[in-house]
This record gives C-alpha cells, structure tokens and sequence, in this order.
C-alpha cells in the first residue's frame, strides 16, 4: 500500500509539474503575430523619445558622436572598457587603413564586488591604478613614449547623459552596480581625476556606451553597419539617426547630418511583451522594480534566475526533485551559463544536467524525466529571449526604413533591397548557439525571406573597447 501510496503521489507530482510547464509555455508564447506587434512597439517607442525627454520610457539618449571610423585612423590609442563584473584595458595602434590595426594589447582584470557598491572614489581609482600599471608596462623599452598626451577611449556601459562625446553624467546604475553618489556625476571627470591624482596624463576623447563601441568596429570593417545590440549581462542597443528625426533636439545640427542615438533598449516596455508570474516576482523583489523591463525578460543577469524560479515552484507544487532539501530557494544561484549548459547539454543521459542539479543546486539524485523537463524550461526563457531580442532589432529596422515595410525608404535603392549590417556582441549571442540560433531564425521569420537576406548580423568581436579606442582616434583627428 506504501508503494502504491508513492506512486499515486508521484503522478499527481508529475501532473502538477506538467501543468506549470504547459503554463510557462503559454504564458512566454512569441508567436510571430505577437513579435510584429513587439517590432511595432518599438518603432512607436523610439519616435517618442525622439520627441520629448520623457516621452517614452526608451530615453533615445544623445551620443554626440556625428561620425564612424571609416579605416583612415592612424596613431596610438588606450582603451578602457568596462563590462558586468570586470574590465579591459588596451593599447591599439593603428597604421591609417582599415586593414592596419598594428597591435592590440589588451588585459583583463574582475572587478571586486564591493567595488560595484562602494563609493565612486573607490571605483575610479581601481580604474585609474590599473589603467596607470597597464601604460607604465606598455611604455617601458617603449620609444614612442613621446611627449604627447595619450588618448583614451572609455566605454562605460550604463545611460549616460551625454554633454559631449568626451563627457557625459550618469543617468542610473543597472545590472549589478550600485553607487548612489556617482548618478548625475560626469564620469568622464571622475576617471579623469583619478588619473591625475596618479601623474597619468591621459585625455578622455571619447565617452561611449557599449553599444556605440560595437557600431563603430563594426561600421570600421564594414560601412553598411547602422546599429548595434549588446545582450550579455545587461542588454542594449544603439543606431544611426537622421539628426532631423531627433526633434527634441531642435536646431542641432552635424556636419553628418546624423548621430548615433543610445536606446537603453532595456528599460523599454510594451503591454505585448509575454510576462508571466515568474517575471513579475523577479522585479518586485529586484532593486530596480518597473525599471529595465526588457532587459529583465533577454540578458544574462536574469535568465539563470527565471528558469530558477520556476524549477522552484515545481519543486514546491511537485515531488519530481525529490523530498529533500536544496538551494533553489537562494535567489541567483543558478547563473545563466550554468543554465546555458544545462539546456545545451548534448550527452544521452543529461550528465551535465545533472551535475549542475546535485552539485550546484544541492538536489539528491534527479531521474532522467526531470532532467529532460529542466531542460525544456531553460529552452522556453531562451527561445522567449531570443525572439524578443529579435523583434527588438527589428523595430530598429522599421524605424530607419529597413525592414521592407514600406517601399523605397524601407531598404530599397531604385527597386533593389539594400544590404543592412547589425554589429551584435555579447555573450549570449556570442557564446550560447542555442540562442543565437533562435534569434537569427526570429529575424529571417519576422522580416519575411525577401528583405531577410538583406540583413546581416554581425559579431564584431571586442567591439566595446576596440570601438572606443577608434572612435576616440576618429575624434582626436578632428582636433
Ligand atoms: C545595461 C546598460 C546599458 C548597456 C547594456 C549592455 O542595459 O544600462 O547602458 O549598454 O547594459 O551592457
């Protein structure tokens, strides 16, 4: 009777884990009808806050920068560029054309975690002290250590308020940083100071978002590039805009005639985006509740931790992980390479699953049904992503005319469709296929098979702070 007894509770176990699959598969759907409505959204979004500050919760932020590196750039440039949780330093010469980018030094260094929420001083001066021991190592048997003032490109990857193209305040922190006295500082300055404070005579000549960096590698290698989207831990994108369109704006003017424009994609939001209880949890018990909607349900800060909580629930409402205790109840335990593997795992029996299972995640040993099932939930927060990173793009394209909607402003030069390239970096795109996959094939399903061809996603490869060190040789240049 006691087996029996198990059993029956064991299929009403499975039943109910079942069901709360069947429900996170409704509730994160992305059929392409939903995308298109996600593509218009975000088009309608971009104009409005092209408008007005404040017109849209996209804040459509000023770059400054009215041109891309287009392979002319010569001389020695540093780069700074800080990412989630560490940062790059690097020294790029380059020898004045596109083919020529002599050497490229660069050197990695993890960012401490209290560092993240301490004080600006501190974060600045880790900067700095690093960025002082990288030039010092570079210059030594170095005889081009002229007297000249060294150049930097900074990519610091938050919405800055940009003043010019060399300086700019913090809007807010995202992702893990926190620090309250840095918001409405010019950053550009801190590092500045901190720099000078150690004898280090470097000028910031470019201050650039992530985003920009990549659009300006990849316009570098390749001038049919009008946008760029970063989905790594944070998610972002920025693009070319007609300094017409920028109405918020009036009366600024370019020698271009255009400027690239931040997004912050990832606080956008529309009532179309698939949301579901699990979603809704997550920011409410985030520190930045209603802010970075779409960055919450696309990069990797959150996708680890919605397939947790989920796989939480069914432990709850289930017996499939067994009785005993284990650590899904600890919020971000489970990271989103961990679950990238997990779904990735190819092997017969899901070791990989189940290793992540019983030594991450603490569970007793998981049967092979409920491996397969913790994999399905990683492939639908996934395939959710990707999709709407994928409408995301599209909306760009829609808005610059290039989606093929509309005739001869929509990618089409006397009757033949023009070639669009999107630089795109970030490890989720970069090093998860499973999701790479699923993102270009929302693309091409979106756009449809005559414009798709047409659009090209590009991975630039350290776009950040290569990016950074032309744009700040393309703007030394127009000294
Ligand atoms: C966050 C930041 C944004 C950055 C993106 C990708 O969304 O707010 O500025 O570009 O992460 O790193």
């Amino acid at each position: 009777a006691v087996a029996v007894g198990r059993r029956a509770r064991s299929r009403r176990g499975w039943g109910r884990a079942v069901a709360l699959l069947k429900e996170l598969e409704e509730g994160c759907a992305t059929p392409v009808s939903r995308l298109r409505q996600v593509v218009d959204a975000m088009a309608v979004e971009m104009h409005a806050g092209l408008a007005s500050d404040g017109g849209s919760k996209l804040k459509m932020l000023l770059t400054f920068v009215d041109s891309l590196p287009i392979g002319n750039e010569k001389g020695t440039y540093y780069a700074l560029d800080l990412e989630g949780a560490s940062f790059r330093v690097s020294k790029v010469e380059l020898g004045g054309s596109r083919s020529m980018i002599l050497k490229h030094q660069v050197e990695l260094q993890v960012i401490p975690q209290d560092l993240m929420t301490g004080s600006t001083e501190g974060l600045f001066d880790y900067l700095a002290t690093t960025l002082e021991h990288f030039v010092g190592r570079e210059d030594k048997g170095c005889d081009d250590s002229d007297d000249k003032i060294k150049e930097l490109g900074f990519t610091f990857p938050f919405p800055v308020k940009q003043l010019s193209v060399s300086s700019g305040t913090l809007v807010k922190w995202t992702k893990t940083f926190a620090i309250e006295d840095t918001i409405g500082k010019d950053v550009a300055q801190c590092l500045h100071e901190a720099l000078t404070k150690r004898g280090v005579e470097m000028r910031v000549a470019a201050l650039v978002n992530d985003t920009v960096g990549t659009l300006a590698l990849g316009h570098y290698e390749d001038e049919d590039t009008v946008a760029a989207v970063i989905i790594g831990t944070g998610t972002n994108a920025c693009y070319v805009e007609r300094v017409d369109a920028i109405i918020k704006c009036q009366g600024l003017l370019t020698n271009s005639g255009y400027m690239v424009i931040n997004m912050e994609w990832g606080n956008f939001w529309s009532s179309h985006l698939p949301r579901t209880p699990y979603d809704f949890d997550l920011d409410d018990d985030s520190p930045n509740q209603n802010d970075q909607g779409f960055e919450k349900l696309i990069s990797g800060m959150y996708l680890g931790e919605i397939v947790r909580r989920v796989l939480l629930r069914m432990s709850q409402q289930s017996d499939i992980f067994g009785d005993s205790a284990h650590h899904l109840s600890t919020p971000f335990i489970l990271s989103t390479p961990l679950m990238a593997s997990m779904h990735e795992d190819d092997s017969p029996d899901l070791a990989l699953v189940e290793s992540v299972l019983t030594s991450v995640l603490k569970m007793p040993k998981v049967s092979f049904k409920a491996r397969r099932l913790v994999v399905r939930v990683c492939d639908v927060v996934t395939q959710r992503a990707a999709r709407l990173a994928a409408a995301g793009i599209v909306g760009i394209l829609k808005k610059i005319g290039r989606d093929g909607s509309g005739g001869v402003a929509s990618g089409r030069t006397r009757g033949k469709p023009r070639r669009t390239v999107v630089a795109i970096e970030g490890a989720l795109y970069v090093s998860y296929p499973a999701f790479r996959e699923y993102l270009n094939e929302a693309v091409a399903e979106i756009l449809g098979e005559e414009v798709a061809p047409n659009v090209v996603l590009r991975v630039t490869g350290d776009g950040p702070g290569m990016g950074a060190a032309l744009l700040a040789a393309s703007h030394s240049l127009q000294r």
